[in-house]
């Protein structure tokens, strides 16, 4: 290959690397704001079982839930592809990643390596849950109950809620860094206000859970 060919290539590879970031982000932004309308929406059980089952009936009459439901898990698997590209996968890599981010003690290295561990346990937990409960519908506060109160689900929930929150957290920050919407002299305060944030979404979810482990069925 001549010079002349690599200088016409790299620069074409780097925007369709650009591309697919863009991609990342968009899908990234789109499963943020999915995921605090999700928490929101189901913690609507801890007002009243009522209100959680109105709210599921209006998911399912417009056809929200059967539509949406399959279409945020395509855009999960698309975000988690694209992820994928820049993912440690051999041990080898992961070795020098994991010694790179202990020897930098860099935040956002560290951040880095959060994110893909969060990913992998999202993948797996979310898509079972996401099967779970589209291919028992309708959703009724007292199905979910059930679903806690008597089976496994309890405890994935509890790996679940942060994994998930922690990664959109996480998420929501590194977007604000890429995009130039942080800069370096906010960091700090933006880091701290993700924790705040994370924190305040777990609590949510962890109220959302006892109340369905304790409502009366
Ligand atoms: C795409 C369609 C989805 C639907 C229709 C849905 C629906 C539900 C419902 C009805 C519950 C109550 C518990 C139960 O019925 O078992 C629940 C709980 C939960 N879901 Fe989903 N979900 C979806 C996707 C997701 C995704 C993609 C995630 C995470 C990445 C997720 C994370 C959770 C968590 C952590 C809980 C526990 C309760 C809470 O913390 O609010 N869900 N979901």
């Amino acid at each position: 290959m001549n010079l002349s060919t690599i200088t016409l290539h790299v620069p074409e590879q780097s925007k369709i690397a650009g591309r697919l970031d863009f991609v990342m982000m968009v899908s990234g932004a789109l499963l943020i704001l999915f995921l605090w309308a999700h928490l929101l929406l189901v913690s609507s059980v801890v007002l009243s079982p009522v209100i959680m089952n109105a709210l599921a009936h209006f998911f399912e009459a417009t056809y929200m839930a059967q539509v949406g439901g399959p279409a945020i898990f395509v855009v999960m698997l698309i975000h988690f592809i694209l992820a994928a590209r820049k993912m440690p996968f051999e041990q080898g890599q992961w070795k020098a990643f994991v010694a790179h981010s202990r020897m930098m003690r860099h935040k956002d290295t560290t951040l880095w390596l959060v994110q893909v561990v969060s990913a992998i346990i999202i993948l797996v937990l979310a898509s079972a849950h996401v099967f779970t409960v589209l291919s028992d519908l309708p959703i009724t506060a007292a199905k979910s109950a059930a679903r806690i109160q008597n089976g496994s689900w309890l405890p994935i929930y509890l790996v679940l809620l942060p994994m998930a929150e922690m990664h959109v957290g996480i998420g929501f920050y590194r977007i604000g860094i890429k995009y130039g919407l942080i800069s370096s002299a906010r960091r700090a305060w933006y880091q701290r206000a993700e924790v705040i944030m994370m924190a305040g979404f777990i609590t949510i979810g962890l109220i959302t859970l006892a109340r369905f482990k304790w409502l009366s069925i």
